[in-house]
Parts: structure tokens; sequence; C-alpha cells
């Protein structure tokens, strides 16, 4: 089969189309003929192994790879098609058109992709096409974890700082469904796709700050890695609760001090992707209430082009890379 590999850390220079052994399932696996895989900022970053957030390469790099990746093809989000399941496995059978996360798995940019029958897998929702279907689980998983956690009642004001992100984007959309009254912080190019996914207001990072402009608000979700800890909390309202995606590690002690010594909360954590939440995320995208915008789609040979629109910040919603064995269907 086909498919993209990196046998080193670096630029988009060491991704590489090439021929690799289809996986075979085992009793409790499942193998899916794979349609569309986001391209993620998360590739980007395990790609080149040059993180936004600073502290985590250490243990991210002893556990993926201290040299070079252990795992040699990207991809933790995808959309597909059941080929074939394990003897062991009742839940999926071939045919199925399913969607989901393959974790720390990764290996979805490529034709087929093996997996525990176990996995963060869904059906596809029937209103979506693979991929958009592709661009759900990042995005959609992580914003319902941060905006769940919120606890947002209806009527409050949320501001969410990132807000053209794949995290941000699916965040403005659920907080919006929780009955939120949205601000979304991101760069201008990103005003009119934010403005689609449902925020009421919109304040370019480029040109305002949102610290001064004297309002305040109920839930900060900030996916911003370099965001202002100060700024945030400053503009939030007694009881207000203050989201990090993206936290440093003096914002993680900082957190512990603001929730213990004044009246706000701040919390950090990471999304643990769960099926349930995968079938909440579907259940509300058939219901019409969430949707994904997707930019480009891109072939596997323009795969470098592909992860330089999402490194560049180009991207006006999700970039999707489709497989090659049959790109109509994407
Ligand atoms: N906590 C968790 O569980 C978790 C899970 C998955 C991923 N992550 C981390 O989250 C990041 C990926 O999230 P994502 O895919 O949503 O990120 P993303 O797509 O990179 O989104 C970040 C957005 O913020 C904008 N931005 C940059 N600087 C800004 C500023 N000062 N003010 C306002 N907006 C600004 C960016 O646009 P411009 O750069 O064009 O301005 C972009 O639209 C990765 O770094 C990953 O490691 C965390």
């Amino acid at each position: 089969m086909k498919a993209i590999v990196y046998k080193q850390y670096g630029s988009v220079d060491v991704l590489e189309l090439k021929e690799v052994e289809k996986p075979l399932a085992k009793d409790h696996e499942i193998l899916i003929k794979v349609h569309a895989a986001e391209v993620t900022k998360t590739d980007c970053e395990m790609r080149s192994f040059d993180f936004q957030v600073k502290w985590f390469w250490l243990p991210l790099r002893l556990a993926v790879g201290l040299f070079r990746p252990q795992r040699q093809i990207l991809g933790g989000y995808f959309s597909g098609e059941v080929e074939s399941a394990g003897k062991a496995v009742s839940r999926f059978k071939a045919g199925d058109q399913v969607f989901g996360t393959t974790k720390m798995r990764a290996s979805a940019y490529g034709e087929y992709l093996c997996l525990p029958a176990r996995s963060v897998l869904v059906t596809k929702p029937r209103n979506m096409s693979f991929a958009e279907a592709a661009a759900v689980p990042l995005g959609g998983l992580n914003a319902l974890h941060f905006m769940r956690k919120a606890n947002i009642q209806r009527g409050e004001k949320v501001l969410i700082n990132g807000a053209g992100g794949s995290i941000g984007s699916f965040a403005v959309q659920i907080a919006k469904s929780m009955g939120a009254e949205v601000t979304a912080v991101d760069k201008t190019i990103k005003e009119d796709v934010i403005r689609r996914s449902g925020a009421d207001h919109f304040v370019d990072y480029t040109r305002r700050d949102f610290a001064k402009s004297g309002k305040t608000y109920d839930v900060v979700f900030d996916m911003v890695a370099n965001g202002s800890y100060s700024d945030c909390t400053k503009v939030l309202n007694p009881h207000g609760r203050y989201l990090l995606g993206n936290p440093r590690i003096s914002d993680m002690l900082r957190s512990v001090l603001t929730t213990a010594f004044t009246d706000k909360v701040a919390t950090f954590s990471f999304a643990g992707e769960q099926e349930k939440e995968l079938i909440a995320l579907k259940e509300m995208i058939e219901a019409g209430t969430i949707t994904v915008i997707v930019d480009k789609v891109y072939s596997f040979e323009h795969v470098a082009e592909a992860h330089r629109r999402v490194e560049r910040e180009q991207r006006l919603g999700a970039i999707v890379l489709a497989a090659d064995h049959d790109s109509e269907k994407v």
C-alpha cells in the first residue's frame, strides 16, 4: 500500500510517499481502508519535533523515539471504511463507514490502518463526506472536553482565544450550542470562517487586545500556546473559569494558586478522547448543531504543501489528506 513515511524528525522534506507493507488485522483488530486524514498542527509538531509548548519535549521524545520516530507514519484522525474485522470482533463489519482517532498509534497517512476494535471509532455521520468526517475528531473531541469542563450555563459570556484553529473552531460551535454568547479571538483572515461557526463577536488580536477592551467573561478558553495568563484571568468575572488548552509549566503552577486563593477557577488538562464523546459529536453533527469547514483536500503527493499550509496558519478551515486509492470518494 502507499503511505507517507518519515524516518527522521525535520522539515516537510522528511515526508516521503512510499510503498509499504499493508497491515494485517489480528483477531481483536479491524483493518480500515482510510479515505481521509486530517493534517493537524500536532502532526506538524510531531514531524518537526518543535512544539509551541516546550516542556513536554523530553518525555514525549522518550515515548515516541529519541533519535528517530518509532512510528514512521503520521496521522491521528481519519475516516474510512472497514475492510475486514478479526475473528473476535463483532462491533464492526466489512463495509462500515467509520471515523475516529488512532491516538498515539498514528498511521492514518496510509491507505490502510489496523486498529484494536475497542479504539475510539464510530460510524461516520451520515450527513458528512469522508473529508469532513476526518476533520472532526481532533477539534471536536478536544473542544467538547474543555467546553463540558467549563460547565457553561445558558447566557454566559465565553471568550475563545485561538478560535480559528482545529480545536477553537469546534469550541465556538459547542459553546454556542450550550447557549453561550461567544467572543472569538484570532486574526483577520479567519474572521469570516469563525463567524460562520457562529461566533457573536470577533476580536482581531493583531489590531486589538481583548484584555484592554473593558469587557469581561464567565469562561475563557485559551488554545494559544504563548497566551498571557494574566490577561486571561484579568478578564474573568467572579467565579469565572479559565481553561488552558496549551499550558506552560509556569501556567500550571499559577492555575493552582488562582483556584486556591481567588474566586476564579483556572484548570489545565489533556482531553481523554473517549468513544462516548465521539458519539455525542456525531449526534450533534447529524442534528445540524455543529459542522466542520474544510479548507483544502490534498493528495498524498502534495503532503508537504498540506503541512506548510497548516504550519504557516494559512488555512481557513481544516486541511485534509485524501488517500490515493479512491480520492473521488472523499
Ligand atoms: N490540551 C490538549 O488536550 C491538547 C490536545 C491536542 C492538541 N493540543 C495542542 O494544541 C495545539 C493545537 O490546537 P489547534 O489545532 O486548535 O491549534 P491551531 O490550529 O494552531 O490553532 C491556534 C489558533 O490560534 C491562533 N493564534 C495564534 N496566536 C494567537 C494569539 N496571540 N491570539 C489569538 N489567536 C492566536 C492561530 O492563528 P495564527 O497563528 O494564524 O494567528 C490559530 O488559528 C497544538 O499545539 C497541540 O500540541 C492540546
